[in-house]
């Protein structure tokens, strides 16, 4: 198709499947497609932008022309700077369609020149989302199959790792002076029990 930069924007936190699946058709049409991770997101991510980078890099791998990098501010002047061609975004169900028009709408009103291209991921995993595996996966229910295996392992050990540090913040939270204010029901029922 078209020769040219696209860029892939996103949080990828963490990135899916469905994320990887849209990279490799989108390696297929473009010249060269960057896949730019939010640097300024106001969520607060379960994984570091550096994190995310390194995932990232290690899942695309075989991509030959497919670049990771990350971004701050307005996307489209991102891309300006990337002189890329256009923007690459997923829709996977309806649900999709609002928020991405809406985003697609508000971008070519900033920057004119630049385009959005849809592409829908396979359909197997047209209800895979970042959020729903990140719910399911400290809810301790399994990910195979929604996330690639590197992915799978991070946020096994994301979880352990919050596991191991959950007794320390609750013995930090029980010697915090509340000032005569009430204690967190739960805590104060840990509290009873030791
Ligand atoms: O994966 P996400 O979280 O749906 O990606 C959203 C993203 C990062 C593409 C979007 O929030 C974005 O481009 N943010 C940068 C700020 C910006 O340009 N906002 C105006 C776009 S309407």
């Amino acid at each position: 198709m078209n020769k040219g930069i696209a860029i892939y924007p996103g949080s990828f936190d963490p990135p899916t499947n469905g994320h990887l699946d849209l990279m490799e058709r989108g390696a297929k049409i473009f010249e060269e497609l960057v896949v730019a991770i939010l640097r300024n997101s106001e969520k607060s991510p379960m994984f570091s932008v550096a994190e995310r980078l390194e995932m990232l890099r290690a899942l695309t791998g075989h991509l030959k022309n497919v670049r990771i990098d990350t971004f701050d501010g307005l996307m489209v002047e991102y891309a300006k700077s990337m002189q890329a061609i256009c923007i690459l975004r997923g829709i996977r169900a309806i649900s999709d369609y609002e928020y991405e028009l809406q985003m697609a709408l508000m971008n070519r009103k900033l920057e004119p020149t630049l385009e959005t291209v849809f592409m829908m991921p396979a359909d197997k995993y047209s209800y895979v989302s970042s959020r729903l595996v990140r719910e399911v996966a400290q809810a301790g229910g399994p990910v195979k199959g929604l996330v690639p295996e590197i992915v799978e392992q991070r946020l096994r050990d994301k979880i352990v790792t919050a596991k191991q540090a959950e007794p320390r913040a609750i013995e930090i939270l029980d010697r915090i002076d509340l000032g005569g204010k009430e204690l967190d029901p739960k805590v104060a029922k840990r509290k009873k029990k030791a």
